[in-house]
């Protein structure tokens, strides 16, 4: 059966079994632009950004959904998310420059990251970002005296860690004790991040922000932390912080296979909102801005990462191995955190499974394996293979490892193709070594 709840909304399979993406047969996309490609299919990334929008606004108007870049961006993709309505979390200079060309109004863009170089930080200011989320003291003191230099108050949200386990894969676990990120409240450091911010002569704290991890399968992860960090928040009212805005982060888990059940979007907003209410009203808060950072959610659902079966190699009774034209250098996820994927063979979608196998990749490392022991029709040499849920944290992530050049992108929609990012020449891949 094909696993239709991992790939994008405009997939379908044809009467020849032919997957088509945005009405474009994968086939044809794979014979025109070459293999491995990214597919991202632009009305699944319209709808999710308006999913977020709706389903958190219906309930909570005063909601900023903020696109996690890292999850991957470039200036036509940065375009589009800003016609949704959508503003932007950005976590290095690279990125605030991808924004920045894609004219970006900077009022609702984010700065994250546990060490943001002074370089990075003269940019923001430059850029007048509408947000810094300091991590650290170091970063404290030092925004504080480069915004002092160029003349600037900056608006600052403190990213405090709450001490809750997301129970997600350690590698993205990041709001606990032990985590590079943040200020714990558990150690003080927190409250001392607080009284710093309120001091700082050219820092203006407005809120305080959380991520948990990703990606989180459970509602009652949010519910807690929100809470905690409210209560935590209103122990500082006194001492004059005002919690303007609030953002609980993204993490919002998506299916990578077909047993995944992750929580629809409506859930998560009436985990969130009705935590944000529930506790503000009991401590006599005023409700504060929020802000919400999807990034694998958004874009993770529209992408279908498509390559081309070469050697096939069966190891009897041990392990037939189908190789394809990409592999960790284009997904590092299932060589970095066993990460699980589907896998459909394109162009014959319709056909029954009848062998198991393990998509390997074509990297010199033998840990490079898309999928390990997966059912799939019978294969040959020059077959199409599709890896659904591909589009977060899987091209952010390339490497040309092995000198190999990166996949291009395609947006697919009603039938037609745009590529959005080239495919990497060896041109390319030269042109920053000296001879
Ligand atoms: C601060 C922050 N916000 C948002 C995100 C986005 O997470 P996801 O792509 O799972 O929604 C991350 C991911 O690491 C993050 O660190």
């Amino acid at each position: 059966m094909f696993p239709q709840s991992v790939f994008p909304d405009s997939a379908e399979v044809d009467s020849q079994g032919q997957l088509i993406l945005g009405g474009c047969k994968a086939s044809d996309l794979a014979e025109e632009y070459g293999t491995p490609i990214y597919v991202l299919d632009e009305k699944t990334l319209r709808t999710r950004c308006r999913s977020f929008i709706d389903e958190f606004r219906k309930i909570y108007p005063n909601t900023n959904v903020s696109y996690a870049c890292k999850a991957y961006i470039n200036p036509i993709l940065a375009k589009l998310f800003l016609e949704e309505g959508m503003g932007f979390d950005v976590v290095s200079g690279g990125e605030l420059a991808t924004t920045i060309s894609a004219s970006i109004p900077m009022d609702e863009v984010y700065f994250h990251g546990n060490n943001k170089t002074p370089q990075e930080l003269k940019e923001a200011l430059d850029s007048s970002i509408g947000w810094v989320v300091v991590d650290s003291f170091h970063e404290m003191q030092l925004l504080d005296q480069l915004a002092g230099e160029s003349g600037k108050t900056q608006d600052i949200l403190i990213r405090v860690s709450p001490g809750v386990d997301p129970h997600t894969h350690v590698y993205t676990t990041t709001g606990v004790l032990d985590s590079k990120f943040g200020f714990s409240i558990q150690t003080g450091h927190a409250a001392e991040a607080i009284r710093m911010g309120l001091s700082a002569k050219n820092l203006n704290l407005r809120g305080l922000h959380f991520h948990l991890g990703s990606p989180i399968f459970e509602l009652e992860p949010y519910r807690v932390a929100v809470d905690l960090v409210l209560r935590f928040a209103a122990q500082f009212r006194e001492e004059g912080l005002a919690l303007q805005k609030f953002s609980p982060g993204g993490g919002f888990a998506i299916s990578y296979t077909r047993e995944d059940e992750p929580p629809p979007v409506s859930d998560y907003a009436e985990t969130i909102v009705s935590t944000i209410k529930e506790t503000c009203e009991d401590l006599g808060m005023e409700l504060p801005s929020l802000v919400i950072e999807p990034g694998r959610a958004i874009i993770g659902p529209a992408g279908v990462a498509l390559y081309r079966i070469g050697a096939i190699k069966d190891v009897p009774g041990v392990r037939k191995f189908v190789s394809v034209d990409g592999g960790m250098g284009d997904n590092i996820r299932p060589a970095l955190y066993q990460a699980e994927y589907e896998v459909v063979a394109a162009n014959k979608a319709d056909q029954e499974p009848v062998e198991q196998v393990t998509v390997a990749g074509k990297y010199c490392e033998s840990g490079d394996l898309l999928a390990t022991d997966v059912m799939l029709p019978h294969l040959e040499s020059g077959d199409i293979l599709a890896i659904p849920a591909a589009g977060a944290y899987c091209p952010s992530m390339a490497s040309t490892y092995n000198m190999n050049p990166r996949p291009p992108m395609i947006l697919v929609k009603d039938g037609k193709s745009q590529l959005i990012r080239r495919r990497e020449s060896y041109q390319d891949l030269l042109s920053l070594d000296l001879v």
